[in-house]
C-alpha cells in the first residue's frame, strides 16, 4: 500500500483560488488569460481530490466583493462559470459528483442563475464527491441572510429565540448539510481569509502555497495533503498524540 493510500485524508478542502491576474502579468498576458488558465486547474484539482477520496471540495469562484472588478473582467468570469458548467456538467454527473452552489443567487443574473440551480438539481442525488461552488459568495453576506432567515422564523412564532444556538445557525447558512471545512487552502502567497467561510473554518486547517492558482498542480496538492496529515488536531481539546498524564 502507497503512503498517500494510508494517510488521512481531509473530508472537506476548501481553496481561494488566488494569483491568476498575477500568473498572467508575469507572463505579459492580460489577466483574462490567467482566469482561463485557471478553469484548467479547477478541472486538474476536481480529479486530483476525487482520486485523493475528499468527500467535499469547496471552490472560491467569484467573491460579493468581485463586484469591484471591471466590468469586463466580472463579465469574463461569469462567462467562464458558465462554460466549466456547460462543458462539464455531463462528466461531472457521470462521476456522480454533486454540485452545490453557495452565495447569494437571488442576486445574480437570470441567465447564470437558472444554469446553477439546473446544475444543482441534475447533480442532487449524485454520492460522489460534492463540489461547491462559492459564486456572489462573502461570508458576512451568508452570515447576514442566515441571521435574516431565522429573525422571520421569529416573526412568525415558528421559533424561540432561545431555542437559536450555533447548529441553529449552521442549519440556516448556505453551506447546510455540508460539514466544516478540515482544510483551507489558499494559493499565490497571501495569508488572509478574504471574507471566506469564516463561521464554518472555527477549527480548519489553514495552508498557503506560493503557486499561483493556474501553477497549482496535482504534484503540488499531494504535498499540501501530506502536511495536513501530518498536522496534530485537536479542536481546543488535547493532543491524541501525547499519553495522557494525570488522567
Ligand atoms: C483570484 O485571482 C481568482 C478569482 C477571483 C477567480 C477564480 C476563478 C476561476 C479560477 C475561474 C472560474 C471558476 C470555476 C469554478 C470554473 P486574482 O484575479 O485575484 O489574481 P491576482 O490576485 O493575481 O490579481
Amino acid at each position: 500500500m502507497s503512503r498517500a493510500s494510508q494517510r488521512i485524508v481531509p473530508q472537506h478542502v476548501a481553496i481561494i483560488m488566488d494569483g491568476n491576474g498575477r500568473w498572467a502579468n508575469a507572463r505579459g498576458l492580460p489577466r483574462t488569460f490567467g482566469h482561463r488558465k485557471g478553469v484548467e486547474t479547477v478541472r486538474e484539482t476536481v480529479k486530483a481530490a476525487r482520486e485523493a477520496g475528499v468527500g467535499f471540495l469547496t471552490l472560491f469562484a467569484f467573491s460579493s466583493e468581485n463586484w469591484r472588478r471591471p466590468e469586463a473582467e466580472v463579465n469574463e468570469l461569469f462567462g467562464l462559470l458558465k462554460a466549466f458548467i456547460r462543458r462539464d456538467l455531463a462528466d461531472l454527473h457521470q462521476a456522480s459528483v454533486r454540485i452545490r452552489i453557495i452565495g447569494d443567487k437571488v442576486n445574480l443574473r437570470e441567465d447564470i442563475r437558472s444554469l446553477l440551480l439546473e446544475a444543482e438539481e441534475r447533480t442532487a442525488e449524485n454520492r460522489g464527491m460534492t463540489l461547491v461552488i462559492a459564486f456572489n459568495y462573502g461570508s458576512r453576506d451568508e452570515i447576514a441572510r442566515a441571521a435574516a432567515r431565522l429573525a422571520r422564523e421569529v416573526q412568525a412564532g415558528r421559533l424561540d429565540p432561545c431555542d437559536i444556538d450555533a447548529q441553529k445557525i449552521n442549519d440556516s447558512l448556505d453551506t447546510a448539510g455540508i460539514p466544516d471545512p478540515d482544510l483551507v487552502i489558499r494559493t499565490s502567497g497571501e495569508e488572509r481569509l478574504s471574507n471566506f467561510l469564516l463561521w464554518q473554518s472555527a477549527y480548519a486547517e489553514l495552508m498557503f502555497v506560493p503557486d499561483f492558482w493556474p501553477d497549482f498542480t496535482a504534484a503540488v496538492f499531494d504535498m499540501v495533503l501530506e502536511r495536513y496529515a501530518a498536522r496534530d488536531r485537536r479542536f481546543g481539546g488535547l493532543s491524541n498524540k501525547v499519553v495522557a498524564v494525570g488522567s
